[in-house]
């Protein structure tokens, strides 16, 4: 049976990288049937909500869903369309990984996956400020949750994801040591849920801003990292920029009832509309929904498309140092598939 995706092409260069992974995914002879929605500042545009009920629905009805990066007002507007996906579809395990494709470049041999719990902790948004003395806006203040509900399954996910995709360590990534409470409660669930897999694979953790440092100094010594959410968020980058941007790293957004992929990267605005965005991030997060739907051997196959078309072909958008736009990449890969 062909499989209904719920399709959001999204904002910025959204709609180029879309075109671009659809004319890819089209060449490689996958069959999904799209069921094109809004989100976004597109969809507040066009149906006057960022995050319409007709796309809700879609989603409810799909359970899977390809979405282009979304745009969120900075300060003031509409709060993240992201985060209300994941919080309406409870999508709590957010896994990037970040492999080195292009060699010789800052480093080699980086194959590592950062598991991030995406539900819990400070981005939650309950946010205040308090007035003193006429100035309503005097102190911020905001109020981080987590549960031990929320540290068990995101633990045993990673876990669980080292066990099946053959990893050999988990590295627990904390602040412990100062947030003895939010911190401290997933240190403790993770020393406890990993008990259980003694034997299968490795456990170890580390504060988070030593970890920081080590994935610079030494990225080869990470193999799954699990960590809580606003850590996970500024380790997602960290780890994008080991293997030579934001254009190169995917993402997936797991829930027991839905799955969102999607690239790292956001909108991009500053080049939207140029015609020079590169969309492997994005193709490489609809290669994650293929292995999610079970297609594993197309996605293998445009891997291998993507790995030639930049290390053979050298054919490479700018923020790659190339010249190519997004259309000629598309091209290339196209050519490869074929
Ligand atoms: P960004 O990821 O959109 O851009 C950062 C820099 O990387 C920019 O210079 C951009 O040109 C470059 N870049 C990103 N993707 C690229 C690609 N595929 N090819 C070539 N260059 C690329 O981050 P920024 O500017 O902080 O955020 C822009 C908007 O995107 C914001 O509204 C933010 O909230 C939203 N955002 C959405 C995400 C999502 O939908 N999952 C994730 C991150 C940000």
């Amino acid at each position: 049976m062909t499989p209904v995706v719920t399709l959001i092409p999204g904002d910025g260069i959204g709609p180029e990288i879309t075109e671009a992974t659809l004319r890819v995914l089209d060449a490689a002879g996958v069959c999904i049937e799209w069921d094109r929605q809004l989100g976004g500042m597109a969809a507040l545009e066009e149906a006057g909500d960022p995050l319409p009920d007709a796309t809700l629905e879609s989603v409810r009805k799909n359970r899977v869903v390809l979405k282009g990066p979304l745009t969120t007002p900075v300060g003031e507007g509409f709060r993240s369309v992201n985060v209300a996906l994941r919080r309406e579809f409870d999508l709590y395990a957010n896994i990037r990984p970040a492999r080195t494709i292009i060699p010789g470049g800052r480093y080699e041999d980086v194959d590592l996956v950062l598991i991030r719990e995406n539900t819990e902790g400070l981005y939650i948004g309950y946010e205040t400020f308090i007035a003193i003395e006429g100035d309503p806006r005097a102190v911020a203040q905001a109020t981080a949750i987590t549960t031990r509900k929320g540290c068990e399954r995101i633990i045993r996910f990673a876990l669980e994801y080292a066990v099946t995709n053959g990893r050999k360590l988990v590295t627990v990534a904390h602040k412990a040591n100062i947030l003895k409470a939010v911190s401290g409660l997933f240190l403790d669930v993770a020393r406890e849920v990993s008990e259980g897999y003694r034997g299968k694979v490795e456990v170890n953790d580390v504060i988070i801003d030593a970890c920081a440092m080590r994935l610079v100094l030494d990225p080869q010594q990470f193999d799954v990292i699990v960590t809580t959410n606003m850590f996970g968020d500024i380790l997602s980058d960290e780890i994008a920029g080991l293997v030579g941007g934001l254009g190169l790293v995917p993402g997936a957004n797991i829930g027991k009832n839905a799955a969102l992929f999607e690239a790292m990267h956001g909108s991009a605005p500053d080049i939207a509309g140029k015609g020079v965005a590169n969309p492997t991030a994005f193709l490489l997060g609809a290669c994650m929904m293929l292995d999610y739907l079970g297609d594993e051997e197309n996605a293998s196959r445009i891997r291998a498309a993507i790995a030639d078309t930049l290390i053979q072909d050298s054919v490479r958008t700018p923020d790659l140092h190339g010249d190519a736009t997004t259309t000629k990449f598309t091209d290339a890969v196209i050519r490869r598939l074929a």
